[in-house]
């Protein structure tokens, strides 16, 4: 944090704003390509920090003329020029009870007292580049709005997906993950049209490169939004999600997505074996190149309505409770993980985020690869309704709860809130 100081400017102004922004630790001198998304910030020399008891730095000491040497020689003939008296101790209120000092030799208040001192102790911070901006894209020309996850849309794949795509880069989010609302007439027990090349997704991918060719694309690699069933696999007559059928569907759709230019492909649907296989046949067919962000602790969780309501996706009949994992277990994550390493994933994710942080200090702890925290529908929404019952301070508790994620271990955060935080550590408050 240190360095992000040494570039604001040197008044008490800026001590302020820092104040206001100490949650965001963001560290501007140390991300050229940061920097160049930020016109309103620009680089400044280095300069000393200087904290000024007031703000008037008017009274300018007039000079006396004397060379060093003659200064020198002043102090030690016992002639010490002023400088302003340690100002006096502040009063107490009345009545506050007069007490011996606790004789305490660590006070941890010490390194918490003011903005500077909080801004170069601070363990964690948050920058634009740490997150997936998660979008719902459909077929139609419109962006419609859905009602369950406040601010967020169901956005027409070629001009309101591509405006907010061009509105997150402004503010340096330049990882997106995206979702189809697919037509129910292309909807089938198998999910077929996950890997139509020319289906929506990869439609979109198409585009989205041709228009940004760094963009970073995520995809999400999972027969629900395809299934009839609402499901993420196949459903066999008796109800059971078919584990090695499903997965066979889910190489092609991740090799279909690669084909349109996914750079990481993001498998949700918790069935067994499924990064080895995507990973051989991304191979297979040529894509060395593309990732695979394994979902490795999802959690069967409520927390998902929101997200199911955008998609239409709830499942026909029963639950996910047969390959998301139980909210209660634990160890059970580490299974996933050494499991998800072993066949290749790149990137290992949590998902949901803020319940379930035990899990990502977890991995984060057991595993050298990168973390994901998947900050879901629900909890968006809960933050959104505290704050239109203004019940909570909606981008306060935001931005901490996107630092709480960073501290538990996550390196990226997908998240909805990605472009209105991003926004915030820009110091752009639109
Ligand atoms: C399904 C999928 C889900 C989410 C992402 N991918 C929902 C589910 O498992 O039913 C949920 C995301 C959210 O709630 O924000 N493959």
């Amino acid at each position: 944090m240190a360095t992000a100081f040494v570039n604001v400017p040197c008044n008490v102004g800026a001590i302020k704003g820092l104040e206001s922004q100490n949650y965001v630790g963001l560290k501007p001198s140390l991300n050229q390509q940061f920097y160049c998304l930020m016109p309103k910030i620009k680089a400044r020399p280095r300069r000393v920090f200087v904290i000024r008891a007031s703000e008037r730095r008017s009274e300018s000491i007039p000079k006396m003329g004397l060379t060093d040497e003659e200064c020198e020689a002043a102090v030690v003939a016992g002639n010490v020029p002023e400088a302003p008296p340690v100002s006096p101790k502040p009063a107490a209120p009345a009545g506050t009870p007069v007490v011996p000092s606790l004789p305490l030799n660590r006070r941890p208040r010490r390194n918490r007292k003011s903005p500077a001192m909080r801004a170069s102790f601070q363990e964690t911070n948050l920058s634009p580049a740490n997150f997936v901006y998660p979008l719902f894209i459909h077929e139609g020309e419109e962006d419609t709005p859905i009602g369950a996850m406040p601010g967020c849309y169901r956005l027409g794949w070629r001009h309101g997906l591509v405006e907010e795509v061009a509105k997150a880069r402004d503010v340096g989010v330049n990882s997106v993950v995206l979702f189809p609302k697919v037509p129910d007439a292309l909807k089938s027990p198998t999910g077929d049209e996950a890997y139509n090349d020319n289906g929506l997704v990869p439609r979109t991918i198409r585009l989205l490169k041709d228009k940004f060719p760094d963009l970073v694309i995520y995809t999400d690699v999972a027969l629900d939004p395809y299934s009839s069933d609402g499901h993420d696999g196949i459903v066999r007559e008796d109800g059971v999600i078919m584990n090695d059928e499903t997965v066979h569907q889910l190489c092609k759709q991740a090799v279909s997505q690669a084909r349109a230019g996914a750079d990481v492909v993001s498998p949700s649907d918790m069935m067994d074996g499924r990064v080895g296989a995507i990973r051989a046949a991304l191979d297979a067919e040529g894509f060395q190149h593309v990732s695979i962000m394994s979902y490795t602790a999802k959690y069967a969780s409520s927390f998902y309505g929101p997200f199911r309501e955008a998609l239409d996706s709830n499942p026909r009949f029963g639950d996910k409770k047969t390959y998301q994992m139980n909210p209660a277990n634990y160890r059970e994550a580490l299974v996933e993980a050494h499991e998800d390493e072993s066949e290749g994933a790149d990137i290992l994710l949590v998902k949901p985020g803020l319940p379930y942080l035990d899990i990502i200090r977890l991995l984060r702890d057991r595993s050298p690869l990168p973390i994901a925290a998947y900050q879901v529908s629900g909890e968006y929404s809960m933050i959104k309704a505290g704050s239109v019952l203004k019940m909570i301070d909606e981008e306060r508790v935001m931005m901490e709860s996107l630092m709480c994620l960073r501290r538990a271990g996550a390196d990226i955060i997908l998240t909805y809130f990605a472009l209105q935080a991003a926004r915030i550590l820009c110091g752009e408050n639109r």
